[in-house]
C-alpha cells in the first residue's frame, strides 16, 4: 500500500517537472498560418496589444478577410511570458526589441551609457507579453480632452466607456456588478493573490486621509492606495494575443502570421495598396483591398510610415525617400516616468530575491497559483494623488506612485538599465531582505520627444530623442511624488511594521546638495530618471487638418487614403495611467469605424 503511494507521488512529481521543464510537450500550439494569400480586405501590421485585439474584431465579420503581420515569434506556452513574476526575463532578449534612446546633456548620468533603454515586445501580444499586467484605465479627463481636441465627442469617457465594458471580463466580486464594468469579454481582469504587505498599504493609504474604495477605474479619483487590478486567467498571464487573438485564430478569414517584418507600406496615388514585408529573408508583397492597418506601435508605426514616405519632408529627402505625404509623424512623443525610493520593513511581510528565484517558489507558483511568481515585477499596489485643489475637484490625479512590494536590487536596477557605478552605489539595498520599493511617477508629462530615421535601412533602429525632463512642470510633479512616498513611508500603518526610509546615502553626483533638500531630489532624479515603458503620440490623432496630426478621429492617415493607425502611437495625450488597455479600447473602437458600425451611445454616469 505505502510502496503504490509513494510510486503514485513520484509519478506525479516527475510528471509535473516534465509540465515546467517540457510546457510544449502536450499541447496543440495555435494555428499560425505558413502560407499565406496574395491578397486580403485588412492587412494589419503588427500583432501586440492593439492588433491582436484589431484582428479578432475585423476577423468577426465572415465576409471580409484578415491578415496579421507580427515581426516577432509566437507567445504560445513561452513561461517567461506566461509566469507574471518572470517578466524581467524578457527585457533585453529576443521577445524584446530593445530600442535606446539618445543622451541628454547633463542628464541620465545614472543610466547605463546615459541612455535610456526602451523595451517593447517583438513576440504576439506586443509589449502587453512583457509588461507589468496592470489594468489602469486612467480618467474621464484624459478622454474628454481628446473628445474636445478632435471635435469628436465619440472619443469621450462616456462614450468610450462602451469599449472598456466590452473588452472586460470582470472577476473582482464587488465590481461585477458596477455600471463600470464588464462582464463575459476577453479580457479577464482580477486581483493578484499578493503578500501582506500590500494590505498594509491599502490601510496606510486610508491612514493618509484618502477616501475608501477599491476601484481606481471608474474615471475618476481623488486618491488613494489600490490593489492592482491585473489581466489574467489561472495565475497566467492574459495578453491581447491570448484572450483575442487565440480564440479567433482557427477562422477561415483570417491569417496570423509571425517572424513577418514589414518594411513599408506600397502608396499608388495617394491610395495604400499594400505591405512589403520580409520573411525568413525573402521579399513578399502583400495587397489589400480594403485597407492596411498599422499597430507596430509607437515606435513600430512611425518608423513604418517614415520609410513609406510619409512623415516630415526635410527628413525623408535628406534620406533620398519619395514624399507621399508631409506629417509630424515621430513629434509628440512623450512617455511616463518613475523614481525609485527604497523603503525597508522589520517584519517578513514583503517578497523577498528568492521568492522570484527559488525551486520551492516555481513549485508553489505551479500548484497553487500563489507566490510571488505571480506578481508582475513585485507591482503589487498603486496609489495616486491629485497634487493641487484643481485636480483634486476634477479627481483627474497627476500622480502616481507604482509600488513593488520587494527590495530594488542589483539584478532588477540593471534590468531597469542603470548604470554599473549607479548600482554599486544602492549595493546597500541588497543587504536588506524585506521592503518596498516606492516609485513616484509623473502621469502628465510636458516634455515632448521625437521619433527619426537613422537611416532609411528598415532593420535599422530609429533614433529615439526622449527630451526627458524639459519643462520644470514634469520635475515639479516627480518632486511632489517624493515626498508623497515619504508620507506613505511614514504613515502610522507602515511605521507599525518598522518601515524605514533607505534611500539615506547621498548620492557622490548630488553631493553639493544638503540631503533631502528639493535641489538634493532634483539632481538626483535627473540621474535616473526610468521609463514606466508608455511612450505615446508619434502618430498623434486630431481634427482633420491640424497640422500637427497624423490621424484625424477616424485614425485615418491625413492625406492618404486606406490607411489607418490604431495603436498608442494615437494618442494626442498621454492616459494619466498605464497604457494597455486604453490602447485595447483604441482598437474596440477602431474595429467598430472600419467595419462601418455605429457608435454605441454615451453611457449615463
Ligand atoms: C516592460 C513593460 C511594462 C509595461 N507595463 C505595463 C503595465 O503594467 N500596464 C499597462 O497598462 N501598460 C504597461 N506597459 C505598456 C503597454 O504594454 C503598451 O502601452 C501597449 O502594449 C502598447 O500597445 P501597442 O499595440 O501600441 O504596441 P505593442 O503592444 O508594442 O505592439 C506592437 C507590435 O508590433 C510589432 N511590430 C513592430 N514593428 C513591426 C514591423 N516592422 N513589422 C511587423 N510587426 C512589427 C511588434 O513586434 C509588436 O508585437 C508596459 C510596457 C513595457 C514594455
Ligand atoms: C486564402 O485563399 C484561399 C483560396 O482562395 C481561401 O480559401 C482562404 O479562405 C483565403 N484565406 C483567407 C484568410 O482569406
Ligand atoms: C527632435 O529632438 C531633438 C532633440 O531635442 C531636436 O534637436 C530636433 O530638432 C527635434 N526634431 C524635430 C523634428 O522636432
Amino acid at each position: 500500500m505505502a510502496s503504490t503511494a509513494l510510486l503514485t507521488f513520484f509519478v506525479l512529481l516527475i510528471a509535473l517537472g516534465v509540465r515546467i521543464y517540457f510546457p510544449n510537450l502536450f499541447v496543440n500550439g495555435p494555428v499560425l498560418a505558413s502560407k499565406f494569400n496574395s491578397t486580403y480586405d485588412y492587412v494589419i501590421v503588427g500583432g501586440g496589444a492593439a492588433g491582436c485585439a484589431l484582428a479578432a474584431r475585423l476577423s468577426e465579420n465572415k465576409d471580409v478577410s484578415v491578415l496579421l503581420l507580427e515581426a516577432g515569434d509566437s507567445d504560445w506556452e513561452i513561461q517567461k511570458i506566461d509566469i507574471p513574476g518572470l517578466a524581467p526575463l524578457n527585457l533585453k532578449s529576443e521577445t524584446d526589441w530593445d530600442y535606446v534612446a539618445e543622451r541628454q546633456d547633463g542628464l541620465l548620468e545614472g543610466l547605463k551609457d546615459k541612455r535610456p533603454t526602451w523595451p517593447r515586445g517583438k513576440v504576439l501580444g506586443g509589449s502587453g507579453s512583457i509588461n507589468g499586467m496592470a489594468v489602469v484605465r486612467g480618467f474621464k479627463h484624459d478622454y474628454d480632452r481628446w473628445a474636445r481636441y478632435t471635435g469628436d465627442t465619440t472619443w469621450d469617457y462616456a462614450h468610450v466607456l462602451n469599449y472598456f465594458k466590452k473588452m472586460e471580463d470582470m472577476r473582482i466580486p464587488e465590481l461585477r456588478d458596477s455600471k463600470f464594468h464588464g462582464t463575459g469579454g476577453p479580457l479577464r481582469v482580477e486581483y493578484q493573490s499578493s503578500s501582506p504587505l500590500s494590505h498594509k498599504q491599502v490601510e496606510a493609504g486610508k491612514a493618509l486621509g484618502y477616501p475608501v474604495s477599491n476601484d481606481y477605474n471608474t474615471g475618476s479619483t481623488q486618491g488613494g492606495v489600490f490593489h492592482n487590478h491585473n489581466n489574467r486567467v489561472d495565475g497566467k498571464r492574459l495578453s491581447a494575443s491570448k484572450a483575442y487573438l487565440y480564440p479567433a485564430m482557427g477562422r477561415p478569414n483570417l491569417d496570423v502570421v509571425v517572424n513577418a517584418h514589414v518594411q513599408k507600406v506600397l502608396v499608388e496615388d495617394k491610395l495604400a495598396v499594400g505591405v512589403e514585408m520580409i520573411k525568413e529573408g525573402r521579399k513578399h508583397v502583400i495587397k489589400s483591398k480594403k485597407e492596411v492597418i498599422l499597430s507596430a506601435g509607437s515606435i513600430g508605426s512611425a518608423h513604418i510610415l517614415l520609410l513609406s514616405g510619409i512623415g516630415p519632408q526635410k527628413q525623408l529627402v535628406k534620406h533620398h525617400i519619395p514624399v507621399v505625404a508631409n506629417l509630424p509623424v515621430g513629434e509628440n512623443l512623450h512617455d511616463h516616468l518613475f523614481f525609485d525610493m527604497v523603503a525597508s520593513i522589520e517584519e517578513p511581510l514583503s517578497w523577498t530575491t528568492t521568492d522570484f528565484t527559488s525551486w520551492w517558489s516555481l513549485l508553489r507558483y505551479q500548484l497553487f497559483g500563489t507566490g510571488a511568481l505571480n506578481v508582475p515585477f513585485g507591482l503589487e499596489n498603486m496609489a495616486f494623488k491629485c497634487s493641487n485643489s484643481e485636480t483634486l475637484k476634477k479627481g483627474w490625479p497627476d500622480i502616481q506612485l507604482h509600488i513593488f512590494n520587494f527590495i530594488l536590487n542589483s539584478p532588477i536596477s540593471a534590468a531597469f538599465n542603470m548604470a554599473e557605478e549607479m548600482i554599486a552605489e544602492l549595493s546597500y539595498r541588497d543587504a536588506v531582505e524585506y521592503g518596498f520599493t516606492c516609485l513616484p511617477s509623473l502621469l502628465r508629462p510636458e516634455s515632448r520627444g521625437n521619433i527619426t530615421l537613422a537611416s532609411a535601412d528598415p532593420f535599422d533602429h530609429p533614433v529615439i530623442n526622449t527630451n526627458y525632463l524639459t519643462r520644470q512642470y514634469d520635475l515639479d510633479i516627480l518632486l511632489e511624488g517624493v515626498e508623497e512616498c515619504k508620507r506613505l513611508i511614514k504613515s502610522k500603518p507602515m511605521q507599525e511594521i518598522g518601515a524605514k526610509f533607505l534611500d539615506t546615502v547621498p548620492l557622490k553626483a548630488c553631493k553639493q546638495h544638503k540631503f533631502d533638500s528639493r535641489e538634493y531630489w532634483t539632481c538626483a532624479i535627473q540621474q535616473r530618471p526610468l521609463t514606466i515603458y508608455h511612450p505615446v503620440g508619434t502618430c498623434k490623432m486630431g481634427s482633420q487638418g491640424d497640422p500637427t496630426a497624423v490621424v484625424d478621429s477616424k485614425l485615418r492617415v491625413q492625406g492618404v487614403s486606406g490607411l489607418r493607425v490604431v495603436d498608442a502611437s494615437i494618442m494626442p495625450w498621454v492616459t494619466s495611467a498605464n497604457t494597455h488597455v486604453p490602447t485595447i479600447m483604441i482598437a474596440e473602437k477602431a474595429a467598430d469605424i472600419i467595419l462601418g458600425k455605429p457608435t454605441p451611445p454615451a453611457v449615463d454616469i
